[in-house]
């Protein structure tokens, strides 16, 4: 019956054939397709600083591209997106470019400042290693979960996300989206460290991140001597007790991967609760493209987060494809066709060339309000090559 409705809702959208990739599109996902990949070729002639260095774009700040270094925690969005352009395409240009902004990051596989080497090299050298593997592409990666693991404390069960004053130990939900490294070069080496390091800082965060009714806090402090509990806050949401939505969306992908990688039943329940949690929020709108924060006092007049629209979008796909749960398409489905209207897909040629606009990077920081962030971008690339892959399949099975 699932399979039936899913059919009908792609048989009566029509698709294309994309010749260059040969991967059957439905056309709205074919039309934006073409609109990232546009934006992307052009992004990629003009990412110099003002010292005349090759950077990475991630936002717009003054009306002007924010440009940032390899150590921004943001910076393997970027090459992450050409590759998946490159998948949804089969465009050789696109391939040219991943490479050359991917081999740029080289030098962060020994990067121990803060948690965001999984971010930055497997959004980037992971999908390199994917779709068109170089022989260093697993040094690399194995060099980067190892910088990873430097920053795991057994005595508090964590890995560390900042090294910052305000707190003693402090670790952020966002931290679960690292895993994935950590997962993967268990696999490539063999060695279960790297899985184990991930196992005990998944159920540490399961233990103490989340409220009772599976929202999360951002940051968890803890005693680095004791391993006790020592703050709890939501930095980047509207109060400490309120639900951030990037927040909400980094959980649920990161327990979505755990499930996947250990098929421990334990993270499946975690992840379809926070989706539960997400997906029946009073305040989602119709669209699916959540407010910054589920509980920002004026909405409906808070600015929309298209990037925890685009991360939640993105893993409650990978969770339909491991559940077979018609709701998590269904939702992502209403995410991602919203992403792709006019109220969120820039125009080509304009918002500096990102894909989406409407994003927030943090209300309380004051930086990256209503804008376009890389990471909006990656995510529903991301998003896209998988509702097509579910997409193929299906057609596949029933010879449409
Ligand atoms: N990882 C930082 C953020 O989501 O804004």
């Amino acid at each position: 019956m699932k399979l039936k409705m899913l059919l009908f809702v792609f048989a009566s959208s029509g698709y294309l054939s994309l010749s260059a990739s040969n991967i059957s599109q439905p056309v709205w996902v074919k039309k934006s397709v073409e609109t990232a990949t546009f934006q992307l070729k052009q992004m990629s002639s003009k990412l110099y600083n003002k010292t005349g260095k090759e950077v990475f774009p991630r936002s717009v700040k003054d009306g002007q591209i924010k440009l940032v270094d390899g150590e921004d925690w943001t910076s393997g969005f970027f090459p992450g997106s050409l590759w998946y352009a490159y998948e949804l395409t089969g465009d050789k240009k696109m391939l040219e470019n991943a490479r050359y902004y991917t081999n740029k990051l080289e030098s962060i596989q020994y990067f121990t400042g803060n948690h965001d080497i999984g971010f930055i090299m497997y959004c980037s050298y992971g999908n390199a290693r994917r779709l068109s593997p170089q022989k260093s592409d697993s040094s690399i990666l194995v060099n980067s979960a190892i910088s990873l693991t430097k920053r795991f404390f057994p005595k508090v069960g964590q890995i560390r996300s900042w090294d910052n004053e305000r707190w003693a130990f402090p670790v952020i939900i966002d931290n679960m989206m690292n895993l994935e490294l950590l997962f993967a070069m268990s696999k490539t080496t063999g060695n279960p460290l790297f899985r184990d390091i991930a196992i005990k800082h998944a159920d540490k965060t399961m233990e103490n991140h989340f409220r009772k009714d599976m929202s999360s806090y951002h940051v968890v402090s803890y005693n680095p001597e004791t391993g006790l509990v020592e703050t709890k806050e939501t930095h980047q949401g509207y109060s400490n007790e309120s639900a951030w939505s990037r927040g909400q969306a980094w959980g649920l992908y990161g327990y979505t991967v755990c499930y996947r990688e250990t098929g421990d039943k334990k993270y499946l329940k975690q992840a379809k609760a926070i989706a539960s949690y997400i997906m029946n929020c009073p305040v989602m709108p119709k669209d699916k493209v959540p407010y910054w924060d589920y509980n920002a006092p004026k909405i409906p007049n808070e600015p929309r987060d298209a990037s925890a629209g685009a991360v939640t979008a993105s893993a409650l796909l990978e969770l339909y494809t491991i559940t077979g749960e018609k709701q998590y398409f269904s939702f992502a489905e209403t995410t991602l066709k919203s992403l792709s209207s006019k109220k969120y897909l820039a125009k080509v040629g304009c918002n500096h060339n990102f894909i989406l606009m409407h994003s927030v990077g943090s209300i309380p920081g004051k930086f990256e309000v209503d804008t376009p962030l890389n990471y909006a971008d990656y995510y529903y690339l991301e998003g896209l090559m998988r509702y097509v892959n579910i997409w193929n399949k299906l057609n596949k099975k029933n010879n449409l």
